[in-house]
């Protein structure tokens, strides 16, 4: 890092850590985020993770450095909190691949169908669910249905994948994550020809392809877990990149090597530094939820916080 870099990250730094306490704002970071924005985390985190936090903080300000449905999470849970996020820019292209409308008029096609959206929907698909779930409790979550038929929403992959474990009757939506479908089964071939006595750890957003010449499909959370208790030297990622950074703080004994260099969320590397400062200093984007689906999405998170 250049000299200047250095002493305007140290000056920004400085003015969050002021900040957070005169605010009494906790800062919770998804694991995919920038390597600065990790190291100025109070909690770092998969989704249901982040999640947890959120419900249960007893900050008055969340800063999320995640993307926007994250944020959104945050505050359906905590409305009491003000919850900032930012860079308003920081979407999910997957939340997005599906609206209110249509999962309505496909819910009227399968009434018998219990609606299980990903943690990664808006507030207002979430609150035309039955349940919630996240990458790490999708699998527990449709097991707890007793066999009833799921219409998983929005992600194609994790939703076949969930099916491939359970055995259960699900619809899929063709919902996707850009990030990891751009992973190719021959990255994970290639990468396991280069390092052949390497472990493959691939997120389950990542196709079934991918998935098939994995070791383990694993939320973030999972595979931090994971990487804390095999014997491997050497693993081989199949998710965002700035996990890379996330596994070699914690396990600096262990290689990681990214399946390819196309594993990044564009979303996910809008929040810097000086943005952090600069919603602790004004206070700005605030990400509310109208109160009435706010309950509603509420009930399909707390079924989900129930059930894991
Ligand atoms: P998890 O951290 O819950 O595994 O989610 C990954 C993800 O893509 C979040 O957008
Ligand atoms: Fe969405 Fe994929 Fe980015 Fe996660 S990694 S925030 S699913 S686009």
């Amino acid at each position: 890092m250049l000299q200047a870099e250095f002493k305007e990250d140290a000056h920004y730094i400085e003015q969050i850590n002021r900040l957070r306490k005169e605010r009494n704002a906790v800062i919770l970071v998804h694991n995919y985020q920038r390597p600065e924005i990790q190291d100025i985390a109070d909690f770092i985190g998969d989704s249901l993770g982040l999640s947890r936090q959120a419900a249960n903080t007893d900050a008055d300000v969340i800063v999320f450095c995640g993307v926007h449905f994250m944020a959104e999470t945050a505050a359906i849970l905590s409305p009491d909190k003000i919850v900032l996020l930012p860079d308003l820019q920081a979407g999910c292209p997957m939340a997005d691949m599906i609206t209110p409308e249509k999962l309505i008029q496909t819910k009227n096609k399968y009434p018998d169908a219990v609606t299980v959206c990903y943690v990664n929907t808006s507030a207002e698909i979430k609150a035309e669910s039955d349940v919630c779930c996240t990458s790490t409790n999708a699998v527990e979550v449709v097991n707890s249905l007793n066999g009833r038929q799921v219409l998983f929403v929005p992600d194609e992959h994790l939703g076949r994948y969930v099916a491939n474990k359970t055995g259960a009757d699900i619809i899929l939506w063709p919902g996707f994550c850009p990030t990891h479908k751009r992973v190719l089964a021959q990255d994970i071939l290639d990468a396991k020809a280069k390092h052949p006595g390497a472990k493959v750890v691939v997120h389950p957003e990542c196709t079934h392809e991918v998935i098939d010449l994995a070791d383990e499909a694993l939320s973030t959370g999972g595979i931090v877990k994971y990487v804390s208790q095999t014997d491997a030297k050497e693993i081989i990622l199949g998710t965002e990149m700035g996990m890379v950074y996330r596994l070699q703080t914690d396990y600096p004994n262990k290689r990681v090597y990214l399946a390819t260099e196309k594993l990044i969320c564009p979303n996910m590397k809008l929040t810097t530094l000086d943005k952090v400062a600069a919603v602790l200093e004004n206070m700005q984007n605030r990400i509310t939820v109208p109160e009435d689906i706010r309950l509603r999405a509420k009930g399909s998170l707390e079924r989900m916080l129930e059930i894991s």
